[in-house]
């Protein structure tokens, strides 16, 4: 696990965040995670249309959501979800002590939608920053049933308002999370002096 102590600058917690998919408790305190979710409300928004939505669900109620999202997703007809497939889903969300879905709330004003969607990623981005920062680990996820719309009605999220962009797992990593090498910024940036061709 990261300790806060051991992030040194702000640069070095952008630089040293990583994904970390298996996560136990203990989970953010309630305290912690109004801080979380506060810096969530710090990304670029056009329109200030403030088009991140957020559920969090915690204790007894992941078993419900794991019910829930399972059974849709079996109801679907999905062939990728086989017994054993449930079977380590189930335990993956077990351990988890705190999800957080995710939503883009459709407006259908000028800002396209796909600048509302930036918006929420950025947003969501500023949270998975600020777990890191605060020594936890995280996870987006799309998995369980994301794309499903009776998981995405069930959530709260119907399709016709919203965009249901998947889940944050939280929590404590459950081993070490060693620091992982980078692409060289280089690779993916060109100086443009003018018309290309
Ligand atoms: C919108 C979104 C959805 C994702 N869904 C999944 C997923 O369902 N399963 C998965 O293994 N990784 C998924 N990922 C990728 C992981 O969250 C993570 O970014 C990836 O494992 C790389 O780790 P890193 O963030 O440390 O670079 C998703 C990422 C994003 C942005």
């Amino acid at each position: 696990m990261n300790s806060p102590e051991t992030i040194s600058t702000p640069l070095h917690a952008l630089n040293s965040r990583r994904s970390t998919k298996f996560l136990r408790a203990p989970a953010p305190s309630p305290e912690e995670m109004a801080q979380i979710l506060q810096a969530g409300m710090s990304a670029p928004d056009h329109g200030s249309l403030r088009p991140w939505r957020y559920a969090v669900i915690r204790g007894e109620n992941i078993a419900k959501l794991a019910d829930l999202a399972l059974g849709a997703v079996k109801r679907s007809g999905d062939p990728r979800m086989t017994p054993e497939k449930e079977k380590s889903v189930r335990e993956w969300m077990a351990a988890v002590p705190l999800f957080i879905a995710v939503a883009q709330k459709i407006d259908h004003g000028k800002i396209p939608e796909h600048e509302q969607m930036l918006a929420t990623g950025a947003s969501v981005m500023n949270i998975l920053n600020a777990v890191h920062m605060m020594g936890y680990g995280a996870f987006w996820s799309t998995g369980v049933g994301t794309y499903v719309e009776e998981v995405q009605l069930a959530l709260g999220f119907d399709p016709l308002d919203y965009r249901f962009l998947g889940y944050l797992a939280i929590g404590t990593p459950g081993c070490a999370v060693p620091p992982v090498q980078r692409p060289d910024f280089r690779d993916f940036v060109t100086e443009w002096t003018g018309p290309v061709a």
